[in-house]
């Protein structure tokens, strides 16, 4: 059975090193009885070396929320060669929080290159605005953003690539305003021919394809039943008890 891959997005949380070893403690207590799930956690980078530390013999394996695309003068960037270095593998590229900082598909391109380029695993993220889907233009956003992703990048890069689709809409809602799994099924399955179109069927089969937004303990079987390969989750992974949760209803 093909293991799901459940993405913890810590986003800027928590604030002391002392709290994000608490979460992780926690999670590495109650994950013991998990099987068949690839777990990632990714920290906010200044807390990576200390957690390092402490996923030793678990299922657990960190990641980063962000990446530069190259060394060099770029003050205040971390790159993908630091990344790998330290044994990070999955890196979050093109969250829409980021996009509204002023990353743009350009960026996108070039950090997922260099990823692809050093065989890490970036995690793309795509989705619709919330303005975009009232239009009925979810499928044509979400084409435009991969098109332009993965521009010029080698076909025979593309097996370590993850999509995660996170329509804008449906992040951080706190009143459970989730995307119908019918919804997500059906961008799963676009997403699927749209690589089928562009790549061909190998490269189709072979991309993990997530969703993420507003994912938690309550809503996460009706999330599973879209059959998508994983989450990425960002609140409710701040809650060991509910995250653990959420990793059972994949094992
Ligand atoms: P959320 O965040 O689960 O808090 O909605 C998901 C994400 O932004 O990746």
């Amino acid at each position: 059975m093909k293991k799901a891959l459940v993405v913890a997005n810590w986003k800027c949380n928590p604030s002391t090193e002392k709290e994000a070893e608490k979460i992780l403690n926690e999670v590495k207590r109650q994950i013991r009885k998990i099987t068949n799930v690839q777990v990632v956690i990714c920290p906010p980078f200044l807390f990576l070396p200390s957690l390092k530390k402490k996923i030793n013999n678990t299922k657990i394996v960190l990641g980063a929320q962000n990446v530069f695309y190259q060394s060099g003068p770029f003050t205040g960037e971390i790159s993908p060669e630091m990344l790998k270095r330290f044994g990070v593998k999955y890196v979050i590229v093109g969250h829409s929080e980021r996009r509204k900082l002023g990353e743009n598909d350009q960026i996108i391109n070039k950090k997922i290159k260099s990823l692809l380029e050093l065989k890490m695993s970036p995690i793309l993220c795509v989705g619709e605005t919330k303005e975009e889907r009232e239009k009925e233009k979810q499928f044509e956003v979400v084409e435009r953003q991969i098109q332009e992703a993965l521009r010029n990048i080698k076909k025979t890069l593309l097996g370590n690539l993850i999509i995660a689709y996170e329509p804008v809409w449906a992040i951080s809602t706190n009143k459970g305003k989730l995307c119908s799994s019918d919804d997500i099924m059906t961008m799963k399955l676009f997403i699927k021919q749209l690589f089928e179109k562009n790549f061909g069927l190998k490269i189709s089969e072979r991309v993990k394809i997530l969703y993420g937004g507003s994912v938690d303990d309550k809503n996460i079987q009706l999330v599973r039943s879209a059959g998508i390969d994983g989450v990425l989750v960002g609140s409710a992974s701040l809650k060991p008890e509910k995250f653990i949760l959420i990793l059972k209803a994949f094992s």
